[in-house]
């Protein structure tokens, strides 16, 4: 999947992204200078196991944090849409032009459309409003539009499904008409965070062959976010593996996969049922012991040291690590990287 157009200036860039929500317990660091970025027709997975800061990326990037003194923003993401000449920090944007990117140059997917969608009215009412709202077109063209776009996502009689309410329409459907309306306005930049989780396995597969195909179409850069790496290995050119509020592992996809830097990332994939991934993955070995420590209380040190087969007090307890470049464009935030990679080649 990897090609040289894909090396084009990113649509997104982000630097040094941190989110810090106020709790009564005392402040969070949701996520901690975050950076990456995603280019023209690039799928860039965000994968870790839940409360890793997957969602809070996103939101940040949407800014769609809660309003401060709640939720504090601070670094860099740099945009750059169609009319856009340079690019633009989404952080230095007034609400106002903030809100008129969102759902149009930058849209979203989320896991559970039923709490996208409103109940109260039909699907397609919704879709036109989203297109009408960017396009001011009459109300009959943008229903046209929400027809065409119904059908592009392989909804069978779009005219009839557009006056469903979202109940009454299955899971997988309703998934299909959130990524209609988020394609509605001819996006470059889709965040989709857990698309397909509360979906079956087979909808599952259909939705993320829609997501690929659609892409190819229209060049648009994809920030997909999921827990599963089998997903990953289908859909990314490029992976980020979170832990934390923080990447661990960055590296393209065939990389990662053959080459886990990260004890975390070793854990992940171990943990993926085999068939999804082929043949040298093992199904039956646990998953990575412990949990993912709470935000309020985290380790000193390396974060994952707890969980890590591989910890040396010594080093681990003090140092939280950088992330280091193990092999081009490769990276990995781990003290011991060396002894691992050392370690797998002796396993
Ligand atoms: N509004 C909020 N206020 C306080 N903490 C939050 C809020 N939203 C998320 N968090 C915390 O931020 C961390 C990351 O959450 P999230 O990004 O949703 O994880 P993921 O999407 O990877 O499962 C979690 O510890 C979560 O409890
Ligand atoms: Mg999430």
């Amino acid at each position: 999947m990897q090609n040289e157009s894909k090396q084009a200036t990113p649509v997104l860039q982000v630097k040094d992204l941190s989110v810090c929500f106020k709790t009564v317990n005392g402040l969070v660091t949701a996520v901690n200078q975050v950076s990456f970025d995603v280019a023209q027709g690039e799928t860039v997975a965000l994968v870790g196991e839940s409360g890793s800061g997957k969602s809070v990326t996103s939101l940040g990037v949407m800014r769609l944090t809660p309003p401060a003194p709640r939720a504090q923003l601070s670094g860099e993401v740099w945009f750059r849409g169609r009319e856009d000449t340079q690019p633009v920090n989404l952080l230095s944007l007034s609400e106002k032009e903030m809100r008129s990117r969102r759902g149009k140059d930058i849209a979203m997917v989320f896991q559970e459309p039923m709490t996208s969608f409103n109940p109260l009215h039909t699907i397609g009412k919704q879709i036109a409003e989203g297109v009408r709202i960017h396009h001011g077109i009459s109300k009959a063209a943008a229903l046209d539009r929400a027809a065409e776009l119904l059908d592009m996502v392989g909804i069978s009689a779009p005219r009839e499904r557009l006056k469903n309410y979202p109940h009454e329409m299955s899971g997988g459907m309703r998934q299909r008409a959130m990524i209609a309306m988020a394609l509605a306005n001819d996006p470059c930049l889709l965040i989709a965070d857990e698309p397909t989780t509360a979906l079956d396995v087979t909808i599952q597969a259909q939705i993320t062959e829609l997501l690929q195909e659609l892409q190819q179409k229209t060049k648009m850069a994809l920030l997909f976010i999921t827990h599963n790496l089998g997903v990953v290995a289908e859909i990314a050119d490029r992976v980020m593996v979170m832990y934390c509020g923080q990447i661990v592992e960055q590296a393209n996809v065939e990389a990662l996969f053959a080459q886990p830097g990260m004890p975390y990332t070793q854990g992940l994939l171990k943990s993926v049922p085999k068939l999804s991934l082929g043949e040298g993955h093992q199904s039956d070995l646990p998953a990575i012991p412990g949990s993912v420590p709470s935000p309020l209380a985290l380790p000193s040190g390396c974060h994952f040291g707890p969980r890590c087969a591989h910890i040396d007090a010594d080093v681990c307890q003090q140092v939280n690590p950088v992330l280091a470049e193990v092999s081009a464009q490769h990276w990995v935030r781990c003290n011991r990287w060396k002894n691992v990679a050392e370690s797998l080649q002796h396993a």
